[in-house]
């Protein structure tokens, strides 16, 4: 099968782009994690957890690969900045005309545990909604926010998915959701798959889901901060994703291990701190082996594919959790 082309989201980053830059996206960023937002109402200045890299490549997304075939899931928005790069895309894409309504946004929008993201919001309440409601003032016709806990949830199986953002897969019960209700929603040759939680440590498992469907899915790229996106070839059956949800511990670190062999060097070191943290719990001794495999330093010369800051970063808190763990049990 011939490999997917997507469309080159690079030239929506300044420092990426040189001569070829296009400054259609109105998200500016002044430091990492940090962004100023074009609105009718001023520049509204908002953290986001996304990457520049990664908030170019959702609005390219929607502007340069979206055709309206399906709706566009925004899973996981918080303050909504990346919700922001979608309804841009979408306003800036000329080949489609129905565009009410086409971004499902989903969000407890709770400042609680979310650090210094949401530590000067959410002050009246402790709810961010009105704040992400105020970055996409603009685009209040393009997005259908649903507040409140997915798990209570359910989408509409006769609307198919094409654009799947998914920074939402917080446990294994919202991961098994997303597959359940999502997966079998989407179109083969069509549907983009963003799985934003995928170099990263803490989600062990959408590392896991995506190599146990692997034939399912054309991986197109690895963003930094900690996407893998992909273009769906097969929709995933329901027998398929029942028989990944049965599975246990020990085949799902095989799948693991799997995803770490078959991984560009720079991300298999972070997802072999993944596999650690996945076994703190379980297996102390075995993730302190993992653990010590880890190769810090393991980096790419393209900033975009480079995670080992990630490494570093996920290896120590890996490496805490550890040994409190250890304290805890004595062993
Ligand atoms: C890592 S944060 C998302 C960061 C965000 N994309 C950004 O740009 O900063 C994960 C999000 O998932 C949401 N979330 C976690 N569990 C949820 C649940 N059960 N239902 C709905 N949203 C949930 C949190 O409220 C949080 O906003």
């Amino acid at each position: 099968m011939a490999k997917a082309t997507t469309p080159d989201w690079r030239k929506y980053v300044q420092f990426l782009a040189g001569s070829s830059y296009d400054p259609s996206l109105a998200i500016a960023s002044p430091e990492f994690q940090v962004y100023d937002v074009r609105t009718s109402k001023g520049i509204q200045r908002v953290r986001s957890m996304l990457t520049h890299y990664e908030i170019a490549l959702l609005y390219s997304a929607a502007r340069d690969w979206y055709n309206g075939s399906g709706e566009i899931v925004d899973a996981g928005p918080l303050l909504g900045v990346g919700t922001r790069a979608l309804a841009q895309g979408l306003a800036d894409n000329p080949g489609v005309t129905r565009k009410d309504k086409r971004i499902w946004s989903f969000d407890l929008w709770l400042a609680a545990g979310l650090g210094h993201y949401t530590a000067d919001r959410g002050q009246q309440t402790g709810s961010v909604f009105e704040d992400f409601l105020s970055v996409n003032e603009d685009f209040r016709n393009e997005i259908h926010s649903s507040p409140g806990d997915l798990m209570m949830m359910t989408w509409n199986p006769a609307l198919p998915i094409e654009i799947l953002f998914i920074d939402i897969s917080k446990t294994l019960e919202l991961n098994a959701w997303i597959l359940r209700q999502w997966f079998p929603r989407l179109i083969p040759g069509r549907s983009l798959v963003l799985q934003q939680d995928y170099v990263y440590f803490a989600q062990w498992w959408v590392a896991a889901t995506m190599e146990y469907f692997r034939d399912d899915f054309e991986l197109l790229g690895h963003v930094f901060g900690a996407t893998a996106y992909y273009l769906c070839r097969n929709r995933p059956s329901i027998e398929k994703i029942n028989a990944f949800l049965g599975l246990g511990q020990q085949e799902l670190m095989a799948l693991l291990d799997r995803a770490i062999a078959g991984a560009p060097p720079s991300v298999a070191e972070v997802l072999r701190c993944g596999k650690a943290y996945a076994l703190v719990p379980v297996d102390p001794a075995a993730a302190a082996a993992t653990l010590a495999q880890v190769r810090l330093g393991v980096g790419h010369d393209d900033p975009v594919q480079n995670f080992s800051a990630i490494t570093a970063s996920n290896a120590e808190i890996v490496g805490n959790v550890l040994a409190a763990a250890r304290s805890r049990f004595g062993t």
